[in-house]
């Protein structure tokens, strides 16, 4: 079904893709199961931004992973989970179960008071319930947003005032490598921050204490057991809402990018086939969190709209030792295996004994996914695990583009290492310079923009069309600016560079600079404050904090960590600074602005060419900076 067999295929659909975008999608999307057909393939104008996608269409997602595929695939299994404990029994679930399983969470999200367009947030560990929370939603047409259990109690205050979620759906705690995380204290210190939401339904997994809020906390198993197994999916619109998945940006506050229904089923089965070239029996591992965006399209939503058997991991690589990755891949014989370059590193650091026990010989496929990859670990990964001949995807796309732009279609698009390659079908990529004039040809590096809509593209930013016009739609006006620096090289294989706004990539998370000095700002000691990334080994990026202060009654080193702290419970862990230096200035333009580049150079330990500081306000700070940096 509309996969790509061959190079020439690929070359032939991508060139229909481009003249004839309508044709070419609706082809596509005529092999899903619709109520309503669509009344117009797309309609569009980058400078509102407004797209539809198969406009006035009806249908529901989840009829078309479940009902349009049970004849065939009631019995296959769905979706493989592995436990945090290797000892502790996985779960096989078949897509008959799951069906129910979805049904009968449906029905409980409607007996609770959900309804159609109110907004639920899902806070839960990597366990199947949190699965059938995203499609139960669907199921109902309510609006899911996942957001990722790693984040602080106020991040996620914050998620539920922008979206007025009327729900949470949570659990009691997480067990995460040697950690047990107590999420559910963080969702009622969250809820002390927020109005909206009514309920909240805490499914069991650890079995810590928790609080139970009467009239709004119940639990889950408690919740589903009068409810009917059998649901009739509400029917929406291609346009209706799906979900809303935060991220952060140059700005402080993380946006909630907004994607629709019609258009993002057709994109994530369509890439998930033709990227990993999924047949029907394989085994397939993406080890994302479903917080992420990759998570939800290529965990959940790209697999089982194609039938796949998807395996969920709920624990980390190195627990409870360093070979964890490569003992499910033999254990489930893993067929296309999906992970970040940060993981590949902290992998690699380990050696190879931890590799050797394992055959890893059911392996045809691997990807990598959330940043640049660097050609040693491209290598690294390509030998040791793939070894030397599975196809290598490195796959370039963004939360705001719903599923994978550029990437290899596995052994079809010849490899090259850390080159995302080539576009998919329908994206029509165009490297533009600083004044957006298009870079035509070969070798040329530029600013990566989409210039044509693709159906899996953000619509808005929830709340705000005002922001996501300016995010994306007014650097280059007419394009969608994607944030990404990229090189297009003699053969005319696209390789990204990385951001090249104030957004740092921290082990393949995205963490905007300015949300970064905000919650270091909170402080009470704190002055001001300007953070940077840095290169790091294993993270591909860390986060360097400059910062002004009032020392006085503390120590250096305490404030320091005070600091780290700060911006751990405001956002998270994965938000708290590496290094974080004491300054007594930042240096500044006359007219006020910080020079960044600058504080780049210094935390990156590259102070050779410093390049022109004469504009400078203050330029004695910079040598103070120089000799209190911190090396990394
Ligand atoms: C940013 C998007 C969508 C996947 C998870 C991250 C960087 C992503 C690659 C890649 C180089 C990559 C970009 C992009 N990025 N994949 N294969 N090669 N860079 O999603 O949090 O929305 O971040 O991740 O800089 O803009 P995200």
């Amino acid at each position: 079904m509309n996969k790509i067999q061959s190079l020439s295929g690929y070359l032939h659909e991508y060139q229909k893709s481009v003249h004839q975008p309508e044709k070419f999608w609706s082809r596509i999307a005529e092999s899903f199961h619709w109520k309503k057909p669509w009344d117009q393939v797309l309609s569009w104008d980058f400078n509102g931004p407004e797209v539809k996608w198969f406009e006035n269409a009806k249908l529901n997602i989840t009829e078309n992973i479940f009902e349009r595929q049970l004849f065939t695939h009631g019995e296959k299994t769905a979706i493989i989970w592995e436990p945090n404990e290797s000892d502790e029994p996985a779960l096989h679930i078949t897509y008959k179960q799951l069906f129910d399983k979805t049904c009968q969470f449906a029905n409980t999200l409607e007996a609770q008071g959900v309804g159609k367009g109110d907004r639920v947030i899902i806070y839960m560990p990597m366990i199947p319930e949190a699965a059938v929370a995203m499609l139960a939603c669907a199921r109902i047409g309510a609006v899911h947003s996942v957001v990722f259990a790693g984040f602080s109690s106020s991040a996620l205050a914050d998620r539920i005032n922008d979206c007025e979620a009327k729900m949470v759906l949570t659990s009691d705690g997480n067990f995460r490598g040697a950690k047990n995380i107590p999420v559910k204290a963080v969702v009622d210190e969250a809820l002390e921050k927020t109005n909206t939401v009514e309920k909240v339904i805490v499914c069991q997994r650890t079995k810590a204490e928790v609080h139970m809020e009467p009239g709004r906390d119940l639990w889950w198993h408690e919740a589903i057991k009068d409810q009917d197994t059998k649901h009739k999916a509400a029917t929406v619109d291609s346009e209706d809402l799906l979900f809303i998945l935060y991220t952060s940006g140059s700005t402080g506050k993380p946006k909630g990018v907004v994607h629709t229904t019609g258009g993002y089923m057709v994109y994530s089965q369509y890439s998930f086939l033709n990227v990993f070239q999924y047949e029907q029996n394989d085994v397939y591992w993406c080890t994302a969190d479903i917080g992420w965006i990759t998570g939800h399209s290529y965990i959940i939503y790209g697999p089982l709209l194609s039938g796949a058997t998807t395996l969920m991991f709920e624990g980390v690589p190195t627990y409870p030792h360093p070979g964890r990755f490569w003992e499910i891949i033999d254990k489930y014989q893993v067929n296309q295996f999906y992970t970040a370059p940060t993981a590949i590193r902290a992998l690699q650091a380990y050696g190879l004994d931890p590799i050797t026990p394992y055959k890893l010989d059911s392996l045809k496929v691997i990807g990598s996914v959330g940043e640049p990859i660097n050609e040693e670990a491209w290598h690294w990964y390509h030998d040791h695990i793939g070894k030397g001949k599975c196809p290598l995807v490195d796959t370039w796309w963004q939360t705001e583009t719903g599923g994978i732009m550029i990437s290899p279609l596995a052994g079809i698009t010849p490899n090259k290492p850390a080159h995302a390659s080539l576009p998919l079908p329908g994206v029509q990529p165009i490297i533009v310079d600083a004044e957006g004039n298009e870079l035509k040809g070969n070798n040329v590096e530029g600013n990566l923009c989409i210039k044509f809509p693709w159906p899996s593209m953000i619509r808005t930013t929830y709340g705000d069309h005002k922001r996501c016009k300016e995010t994306y739609f007014s650097a280059y006006p007419g394009m969608y600016f994607t944030g990404d620096g990229v090189k297009r090289d003699h053969d005319g294989y696209l390789r990204i560079l990385g951001r090249v706004d104030d957004v740092m990539n921290v082990s393949g998370h995205r963490m905007g600079t300015a949300e970064v000095e905000n919650a270091i700002n909170e402080h009470p000691k704190v002055i001001e404050s300007a953070v940077v990334g840095f290169p790091h080994d294993i993270k591909g990026q860390g986060i360097y904090a400059y910062v002004i202060c009032d020392i006085e009654g503390r120590t250096e080193a305490g404030l320091i960590e005070e600091i780290k702290d700060t911006v751990r419970n405001i956002i998270g862990p994965i938000a708290k600074p590496d290094q974080v230096q004491i300054v007594s200035g930042l240096p500044k333009t006359r007219s006020g602005k910080i020079m960044r580049r600058i504080l780049r150079k210094v935390a990156s330990n590259d102070i050779s060419n410093l390049g022109d500081t004469s504009t400078l306000l203050n330029p004695e700070v910079v040598d103070e900076i120089i000799k209190g940096a911190k090396t990394n």
